[in-house]
C-alpha cells in the first residue's frame, strides 16, 4: 500500500554512476565467490545442526538425504508472459486453485454475504480483508508434514468501497456508523487456519479447535525494554504493559521455535493529530513517523484512541513486530518492543551455526532504514519455553552501505553514539520507541523503501527488495541505491562476515535493478537477467535456493506510461547463481501479488492475491472508478459472481504430476 513518506533531503555524499556501480560489483564477483565458498562450508554444517536441534517445519532446511545442500537452483518451468487478464495465469503443467478469500468463515461460522452485508461480528470469524505476509506450520507442532498445517495470514488494511456496500468514511462521511468503523477493525489483523490436502489438493477443515482471526481489537501484551514505560502507558493502559490490536500488518517473519511474527507497517495512518505540540521535538517526534492530522478510516471518530490529542502515546504502542503462537489458541500474542519502531515490512530470523538469532527487517518508507536485531540469548534447542523470551534481549542494528561493498551494522544502545538526553533519548525505551530517529543519528544508509528480506537456508546469504523511491534525486543517490527518480526498484544481496549472523560488518551488492530491459535510457532498462518486472516486494527463498520475487507495482502507475510493459503484479523465480530470472505466475487485474510459502516437501505452494479490483492507471485515465455503487469496476476474482465483489486471496499452486514447485 502507498504510505505518506517521509522526503529526507540531508546530501549523501556519493554519487557514481550505475555503470561505475556495476563495474564495481562485477570486479568484486570473484572475491565474494571465493569467500561464499567458504561460508557454504560452514553454513551446511550449521543448518544440519539447527534442523537436528529443532527438528520442526519452520525451519525450512532440506534434509540432507533428499536435496543435496549445494544444488544449483534449476527453473525448469516455462514462463507465463505479462498480463493484463482478470484472472491467474501459471506456467503450462501447473494449475493455481483458491484456497480462502476475504470473508471465508475460518471456522464454523458465518459465510460470506456478496452485497458485503456481512456485519462487523461475523466478520470477526471470517477471513480478513487484504492478505499479505503468511506460514504454514505443519500439525502437530514438531512435525515436518506437508500434508496439514495451520495456514497463518495477515490481512494488512481495507478497501471500503468493497467491505461496505455503501462505503466508508471517506465516501460517506455521514453513514460512517461504529457498526462500519468495528468492521474495518475486525477486517484487519491474522487469520489461522486449519489446512490438509485431501488428494493432494489443499482445504480448509471446518471446524477446527485451532482456527482463530486476531484483529485491530484483540488484546495483545507488550514486552522488552519498551513495557511499562511512560510513553507507552495511556488511561485505558495505565501500566504501559497491554494493548489492544495489532494495524496495518504487512510482511511476516516465523522462528524456529514454531511461531508467527506479524509486522506492523504504515500503522501511522490509524492515527489524527489535529493539532501538533507546540513542543518542536515532540512534534517532530509524530511527524518522523509520519502522522498526519486526518486519519486514514476515521477510526477516531468512534475510539477516542486513535486520537492521539486525547491520547498522545496511543500511536507509540503501534509499529512493532508482534510473536503469535498459533498451535495454542489461548496464547496471547506479544509486542516484542526490542525489535525497535518503525514500519516494519518484515522480520526475517536467522539462526547461525553458534546458535546465535537475528531478525532482519526493513523499514518501508522513501529514505528509511534496515534494521537487524541480535538476541542476547542463544537457541535453546527443544526448549521451546525458554526460545520464547528470546526477542526481547538483544541489540538492535541499523545497516550503512559503504561504497566500496562492504556494510556496517550500527547499534541503537541508549548512551552511545550520540542517544543520549542531550539529543532527546532518556533511555533505551526510547531509543526503541523513536528508532527512526536514533538511527537518523547514527548515519545509517536511506534506502529506496525496503522491503521483504529473504535468507538462503543453505549459506545464510541474505536479499531485500527496495521497491521504488521516486523522490530520491541525483543529489541523494549512493551506491546502494543508485538511481535518481528510482521508479522499478532494486534487490541488494549480502553475506555477513565470517558467515555470523551477529557480525557487525557484511559485503553487498546489487542482485538487479529492475526494468523494462529494453529502454534506450539504463535507468528503465535496468539489469535483469531474463523476464521482467518492476516494484519488486515479497521475497523469499525456498529450500532449493530459488529467490521467489512478487511484485507491488501501484495502482496509480499499473500499465500505462513507463509501466505499460509489465501488466498486471506477477511473482518470478530467480536463481541467484546466475541472475537468470523467470516470471512464474501473473495476478488479476488492481492485484498485488504477496505472501508465498510452501509446504516442507515443496510441491504446494501458497501465494497472496492482495486487492484486485483497484483500478490500474490505464482504466482510470479513461474515467473508469471504483466506487461502492461499482465494486466490480476493474475486477470480479476470484468468483466473478455477477451481484459479488473483487476478493484477497490466498492461492494454492500445484505441478499437475505433483512435483517440487518450481523445477
Ligand atoms: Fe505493505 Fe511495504 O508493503
Ligand atoms: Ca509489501
Ligand atoms: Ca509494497
Amino acid at each position: 500500500m502507498r504510505n505518506d513518506d517521509r522526503i529526507d533531503s540531508s546530501p549523501h555524499s556519493a554519487q557514481p554512476s550505475i555503470s561505475e556501480i556495476l563495474e564495481r560489483h562485477l570486479s568484486r564477483r570473484e572475491i565474494l565467490r571465493s569467500s561464499l565458498k567458504v561460508a557454504l562450508a560452514g553454513a551446511s554444517m550449521g543448518a544440519m545442526g539447527s534442523l537436528a536441534a529443532c527438528g520442526g517445519s519452520t525451519n525450512r532446511i532440506p534434509p540432507a538425504a533428499s536435496v543435496p545442500l549445494v544444488a544449483p537452483p534449476k527453473l525448469g518451468f516455462v514462463s507465463v508472459p505479462v498480463s493484463s487478464s482478470d484472472s491467474i495465469v501459471v506456467p503450462p503443467g501447473y494449475v493455481a486453485r483458491v484456497l480462502t478469500r476475504w470473508g471465508d468463515p475460518v471456522s464454523n461460522g458465518p459465510d460470506f454475504k456478496f452485497d458485503a452485508s456481512n456485519t462487523a461480528s461475523e466478520q470477526a470469524l471470517q477471513q480478513g480483508m487484504h492478505h499479505d505476509g503468511m506460514h504454514f506450520f505443519s500439525l502437530p507442532l514438531g512435525s515436518d508434514s506437508s500434508a496439514r498445517g495451520l495456514l497463518v495470514t495477515n490481512h494488512e488494511y481495507v478497501e471500503t468501497n468493497i467491505l461496505h456496500a455503501d462505503g466508508g468514511n471517506t465516501e460517506n462521511p455521514s453513514g460512517y456508523s461504529r457498526e462500519k468503523c468495528d468492521k474495518e477493525i475486525a477486517a484487519h489483523g491474522v487469520s489461522v487456519v486449519e489446512v490438509e490436502s485431501v488428494n493432494g489438493v489443499f482445504i480448509v477443515r471446518r471446524p477446527s479447535t485451532l482456527a482463530r482471526r486476531i484483529t485491530a481489537a484483540t488484546p495483545m501484551r507488550i514486552q522488552g525494554p519498551a513495557a511499562a514505560h511512560p510513553r507507552m502507558q495511556t488511561a485505558e493502559d495505565p501500566a504501559g504493559t497491554s494493548v489492544l490490536g495489532t494495524l496495518n500488518n504487512c510482511a511476516n517473519g516465523y522462528t524456529p521455535w514454531g511461531t508467527y511474527l506479524t509486522c506492523e507497517e504504515n500503522f501511522n495512518g490509524y492515527f489524527a493529530l489535529a493539532t501538533a505540540p507546540s513542543n518542536p521535538a515532540e512534534a517532530a517526534r509524530y511527524s518522523r513517523y509520519g502522522i498526519g492530522r486526518v486519519s486514514r478510516y476515521g477510526w477516531d471518530k468512534h475510539y477516542p484512541r486513535y486520537n492521539l490529542n486525547l491520547n498522545p502515546n496511543e500511536a507509540n504502542r503501534h509499529g512493532w513486530v508482534v510473536e503469535i503462537d498459533p498451535y495454542d489458541l489461548t496464547s496471547t500474542p506479544i509486542k516484542r518492543t526490542a525489535l525497535g519502531r518503525f514500519s516494519h515490512e518484515g522480520a526475517t530470523v536467522v539462526v547461525g551455526t553458534d546458535s546465535k538469532v537475528a531478525v532482519y527487517s526493513g523499514d518501508d518508507n522513501r529514505f528509511d532504514y534496515i534494521y537487524k536485531f541480535v538476541a542476547r540469548d542463544r537457541l535453546a534447542p527443544n526448549n521451546r519455553e525458554s526460545n520464547r523470551s528470546l526477542l526481547d534481549h538483544g541489540t538492535l542494528y541499523v545497516a550503512r552501505f559503504k561504497d566500496d561493498g562492504s556494510g556496517e551494522w550500527l547499534p541503537l544502545l541508549f548512551g552511545e553514539n550520540g542517544l543520549t538526553a542531550e539529543n532527546g533519548f532518556a533511555d533505551q525505551a526510547e531509543v526503541m520507541i523513536y528508532a527512526r530517529q536514533a538511527a537518523d543519528r547514527l548515519g545509517a544508509t536511506p534506502m529506496d523503501r525496503a522491503e521483504w528480506i529473504a535468507s538462503d537456508p543453505v549459506t545464510r546469504e541474505m536479499f531485500v527488495t527496495c521497491t521504488n523511491n521516486t523522490s530520491r534525486t541525483e543529489a541523494q543517490r549512493n551506491s546502494a541505491n543508485p538511481r535518481a527518480n528510482n521508479s522499478f526498484g532494486h534487490v541488494i544481496r549480502w553475506t555477513e562476515t565470517g558467515g555470523d549472523v551477529g557480525a557487525l560488518s557484511f559485503a553487498w551488492r546489487v542482485l538487479a535493478l529492475a526494468g523494462d530491459g529494453s529502454s534506450a535510457d539504463p535507468n528503465l532498462k535496468g539489469t535483469i537477467n531474463g523476464d521482467i518486472y518492476a516494484c519488486p516486494d515479497g521475497l523469499w527463498m525456498d529450500a532449493r535456493q530459488v529467490l521467489w520475487i512478487q511484485t507491488d507495482m501501484s495502482d496509480s502507475d499499473m500499465r500505462a506510461g513507463r509501466f505499460a510493459p509489465f501488466g498486471n503484479n506477477m511473482m518470478l523465480a530467480c536463481n541467484p547463481a546466475n541472475g537468470e530470472t523467470k516470471r512464474f505466475l501473473t495476478g488479476p487485474v488492481g492485484c498485488e501479488i504477496t505472501g508465498m510459502i510452501s509446504t516442507p516437501d515443496g510441491r504446494t505452494m501458497f501465494i497472496n492475491v492482495q486487492h484486485p479490483g483497484d483500478i490500474p492507471r490505464d482504466l482510470r485515465d479513461v474515467g473508469v472508478a471504483l466506487t461502492p455503487r461499482n465494486p466490480r469496476a476493474s475486477s470480479n476474482w476470484p468468483d466473478f459472481n455477477p451481484q459479488g465483489r473483487p476478493r484477497s486471496s490466498t492461492i494454492t499452486v500445484n505441478r499437475i504430476d505433483g512435483g517440487v514447485v518450481g523445477t
